[in-house]
């Protein structure tokens, strides 16, 4: 399970990346944002990160107007591991090395073609498990 989240200014991108689910037969739950009315990002980056969190959706996907200020939030909250991509390259290596759960998008900087082929790589590319990936993965959240 996926789960979504966008502020007003990913809104748009948003409706791109659900059409493709849909063709896709992907599941997903929307966390809102509903509408273009001007919103604040860190609502929908913290329910996302609450739905994998609890184990509820096991993905998340979050846009705002540059994919920054939502990134940065979902980046806070524990175990989250949210990554900025606006390539193919970044979210096919992000789920290699990183295991990012977390695929953010600016929808103010890519147009829809792109973003969609982003979300198919971050979702079909499995984490490498390799000892060193797993070791520094390990190292992100522990205290010094
Ligand atoms: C909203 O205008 C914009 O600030 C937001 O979508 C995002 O780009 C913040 O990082």
């Amino acid at each position: 399970m996926i789960a979504l989240g966008c502020d007003h200014g990913g809104y748009p991108l948003m409706q791109e990346v659900i059409a493709y689910l849909d063709q896709a037969g992907l599941a997903y739950e929307n966390f809102g944002t509903y509408s273009t009315e001007s919103c604040d990002y860190p609502i929908f980056a913290k329910r996302v990160a609450k739905a994998i969190q609890e184990g509820k959706c096991d993905k998340g996907i979050l846009i705002c107007g540059t994919g920054i200020g939502i990134s940065i939030t979902a980046n806070k909250q524990k175990g989250i591991r949210a990554a900025l991509c606006h390539d193919c390259f970044s979210a096919k290596a992000t789920r290699e090395h990183n295991d990012a759960n977390v695929l953010a998008m600016g929808a103010r900087v890519i147009g829809p073609g792109l973003a969609v082929e982003i979300v198919k790589t971050f979702l079909q590319t499995p984490f490498s498990g390799d000892e060193r990936h797993v070791r520094r993965i390990g190292m992100i959240e522990e205290d010094e």
